[in-house]
This record gives structure tokens, C-alpha cells and sequence, in this order.
């Protein structure tokens, strides 16, 4: 058998600034566990965590990524109770009706991974509108994962192949990972170098299953509504002290 490459890493062209970084994406995990410890409903975690999603924006827009993907709603979490599901939804319509205009003016590019057929249609507008009026900059990607499962994003890419195969449209044998690239939601946003988790949880919880294959992980023990810039530097620090080999052996061997 021929060495052969199945992929390639890292993807994407993005230059990395001045922390070596272009993207980030983070799990924001903790807002039930920071309302039982304040005696709040969930629900104020939420809000909370709102203001956390903010300050990470403004944070990683001054640290110089270009990307940045907030996890906020999972294919999972449709299994919580439907008050909750309802608060979640709600939340994400009040945050792009509130800040499209400022992340408008501020060059942000929106933009929403996830399955949005099944979301309500007047939020599915929502989100589309935001893209479409915020498609226009350049300088700084905010990906929002709504309505999001890694293993469904393949599931939906895995659809499309095999009905652009039947109608002789691709070549199945030649199927490439570029092919799989052109059609996950993430499409033309390079791959995260970092995925940071909150709240002390250590799993991946279904979240971009094929674009963090190669991302350094950081697992922060602060609880998403409590996040701020600092912690965001902690992660970064200890993303710059990892050695990436990529399966290679490494900058510093030989
Ligand atoms: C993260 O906080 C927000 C979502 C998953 C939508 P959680 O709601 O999962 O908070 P914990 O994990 O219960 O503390
Ligand atoms: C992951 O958090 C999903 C989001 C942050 C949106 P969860 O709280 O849903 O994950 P689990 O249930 O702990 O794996
Ligand atoms: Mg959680």
C-alpha cells in the first residue's frame, strides 16, 4: 500500500495574528450549575452566559482571531425540558435582533452552523437575514452553532454525496476529503487550532467532529456565565506551550 495522505492538516489559510491563532471555538458549558449556585433558575444562566458570549467576541476580535464558533445549542439538547428549549431559541432571537447592528458595524461576519430546517421559521429568517447582511466583512468570523451535532453535520454531508453519485454528478470512489470540506457547514472557515471547554466537563459532546480531528484542547474549569478575557489568555497560553506534531514527530525532535 502507498502512503497516501486521507486528509490534510491543517486546513485553512488563515495567518494566526499575533497569539499564532485564527480560530477558536468554544464549548460554553456551566450555566445551569452557575444558576444553582447563585439560587437562580436556569434561565438567568442563560442570560448570563449571553453576556459571556459577548465579552468572548470583543475578546477574541482584540486578540487578533479572525474566527471564532460559539457552541450554544447542541441536536442534543432538544432532550431538555421543552420551558428550557424555549428559553434557549428565544435567547438566540434577542441576541441577533439586539446586536446585528452592532456586529454589523463592528466588520463581524455571522454566521450559523447547525440544521435550521427544523428551527422555527421565523428564527430560521432571522439567521439567514444576520448572514446576509453581515456577508459583506471580512475581518472577523463569528460562527454560531445552533441546532448543531458533529455527527449530524456528516450525516447531512453523507445525504448529499450519495445523491450527487446517483445522479452521476461525482464519482463515488473518487470522493476526497475536499469533497467533504465543500459541503459541512463550516465550508471555507478554516479549521479550529483550540477547542476551549467551561465547567470542568472533559468530553467533546458531538461538537465539529471532523473540523477539530487535529485542535489542541483546553478544558477551563470556570463556568461559561464567569468567563472572561483572562481566562480566554489562560487557554491561549496553554495552547502556545503545546507541541502539534500532526502525527509527524515534532518541531523539537532530532
Ligand atoms: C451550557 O450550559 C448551555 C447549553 C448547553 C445550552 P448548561 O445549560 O449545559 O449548564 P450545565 O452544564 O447544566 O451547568
Ligand atoms: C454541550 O453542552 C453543548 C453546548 C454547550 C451547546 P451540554 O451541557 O449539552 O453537554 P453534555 O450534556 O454535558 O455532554
Ligand atoms: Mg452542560
Amino acid at each position: 500500500m502507498t502512503a497516501k495522505p486521507v486528509t490534510h492538516y491543517p486546513q485553512g489559510t488563515a495567518s494566526g495574528g499575533r497569539t499564532g491563532l485564527s480560530h477558536v471555538a468554544i464549548i460554553m458549558d456551566g450555566n445551569g450549575r452557575w444558576a444553582a449556585g447563585q439560587g437562580l433558575p436556569r434561565a438567568a444562566g442563560h442570560r448570563q452566559g449571553v453576556e459571556a458570549a459577548r465579552r468572548a467576541v470583543e475578546a477574541a476580535n482584540e486578540l487578533g482571531l479572525t474566527h471564532l464558533t460559539l457552541y450554544s445549542f447542541s441536536t442534543e439538547n432538544w432532550g431538555r425540558p421543552a420551558g428550557e428549549v424555549r428559553d434557549l431559541m428565544t435567547l438566540l432571537r434577542k441576541f441577533i435582533a439586539q446586536d446585528l447592528p452592532r456586529l454589523k458595524r463592528e466588520g463581524v461576519r455571522v454566521r450559523i452552523i447547525g440544521d435550521r430546517e427544523s428551527l422555527d421559521p421565523e428564527l430560521r429568517i432571522l439567521v439567514t437575514r444576520a448572514e446576509k447582511e453581515t456577508g459583506g466583512n471580512h475581518s472577523f468570523t463569528l460562527q454560531i452553532a445552533f441546532n448543531y451535532g458533529g455527527r449530524d453535520e456528516i450525516i447531512r454531508v453523507a445525504r448529499s454525496l450519495a445523491v450527487k453519485a446517483s445522479e452521476g454528478v461525482i464519482d463515488p470512489k473518487k470522493i476526497a476529503g475536499s469533497d467533504i470540506e465543500q459541503l459541512l457547514d463550516t465550508k471555507g472557515i478554516p479549521d479550529p487550532e483550540l477547542v476551549i471547554r467551561t465547567s470542568g466537563e472533559k468530553r467533546i459532546s458531538n461538537f465539529l467532529l471532523w473540523q477539530a480531528a487535529y485542535a489542541e484542547y483546553v478544558f477551563l474549569d470556570v463556568l461559561w456565565p464567569d468567563f472572561d478575557r483572562s481566562h480566554f489568555e489562560k487557554a491561549i497560553a496553554e495552547y502556545q506551550l503545546r507541541d502539534r506534531r500532526f502525527g509527524g514527530i515534532g518541531a523539537g525532535a532530532g
